[in-house]
């Protein structure tokens, strides 16, 4: 997909974008690997790109931010979707142990099931800042930015989003923007294709890997506007406790492209190993 056109350009939409709320402070996802990846967690007030392809982990990834944000860190959040039936996020979310009605009766959450078309409308917005205020949320995951794109024309998307984004920073909320993404056989995605990777402060990447003919997951921080952040790809794995991050894929190369390969050292070792092994056992 590409987008052209709007009269702004990239730099008057970062200027408009900034103004951080409280510079250095970090949102916490709780999910240690990540806030370590992270530095400390994401900057308080930024936009967050989630993108990935379907089933990576993404609706997962932001329900367990919300979730942890209200029974971590007494910041409650608003979890808006264009796409699933609500009844189907309450179930799932109660798998991994995730009381959502519990949370939502103590008013310290909100699932906002909305129709895209209406959530461009300001009607709507006015809707959601009548839920921001009651909570008061500090945290939003719309999920997903994608799926609102297919309401309107690619020209527009960008303005649209760039207004919608603009909108949560004005109410000092910390957003979590889902995009899905198709990955379609070996080749890499870009995010900045999309035309969407300036309006946002930082892009996570969920990616599905085939490594020696075995499907495994991947997160990438793949920009964070004023901060250092883990560059390294590392593994995940989705559990029934949700998120759990385990060390970079050090020894592979070609993993963005979606199939890993032993990066030559590696091979040689275990080449080397092999051999070593078959004469000992001789
Ligand atoms: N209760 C659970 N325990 C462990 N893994 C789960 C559970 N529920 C879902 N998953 C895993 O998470 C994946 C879906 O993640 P999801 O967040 O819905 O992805 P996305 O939103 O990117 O499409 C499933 O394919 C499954 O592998
Ligand atoms: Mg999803």
């Amino acid at each position: 997909m590409s987008i052209s056109g709007g009269k702004t350009s990239h730099s008057e939409f970062g200027q408009l974008l900034g103004g951080r709320v409280g510079e250095g402070a970090r949102v916490k996802t709780g999910i240690m690997e990540l806030d370590e990846m992270l530095r400390g967690g994401f900057m308080e007030g930024d936009a967050v790109l989630l993108a990935g392809s379907a089933g990576t982990g993404k609706t997962t990834l932001a329900l367990q931010y919300l979730v942890t944000g209200i029974t971590r860190f007494g910041e409650p959040g608003i979890y808006v979707t264009f796409e699933e039936l609500p009844d189907q996020i309450y179930r799932d979310a109660k798998n991994f142990g995730w009381d959502l009605r519990s949370l939502e009766e103590a008013n310290k959450f909100k699932l906002v099931c909305t129709s895209p078309n209406l959530l461009l409308e300001s009607g709507t917005q006015t809707i959601l800042d009548e839920v921001i205020k009651e909570l008061p949320a500090k945290r939003i995951a719309i999920d997903s930015l994608s799926h609102l794109a297919m309401y309107v024309q690619e020209n527009q998307l960008r303005q649209e989003a760039y207004r919608l984004v603009r909108h949560l920073k004005t109410r000092e909320l910390s957003s979590l923007l889902l995009w899905e993404v198709n990955q379609t056989g070996g080749s890499s995605f870009s995010v900045t294709e999309i035309g969407l990777s300036f309006l946002v402060d930082c892009i996570v990447v969920l990616k599905q890997i085939e490594i020696e003919s075995s499907l495994r997951k991947a997160i990438l921080i793949q920009k964070m506007r004023g901060s250092d952040h883990d560059k390294r790809l590392r593994e995940f794995e989705i559990t029934p406790g949700g998120f759990k991050i385990e060390s970079a894929f050090s020894e592979y190369e070609g993993l963005m492209t979606g199939s890993g390969r032993k990066v030559a050292s590696e091979k040689f070792v275990e080449l080397f190993r092999g051999a070593s092994g078959k004469t000992k056992s001789r």
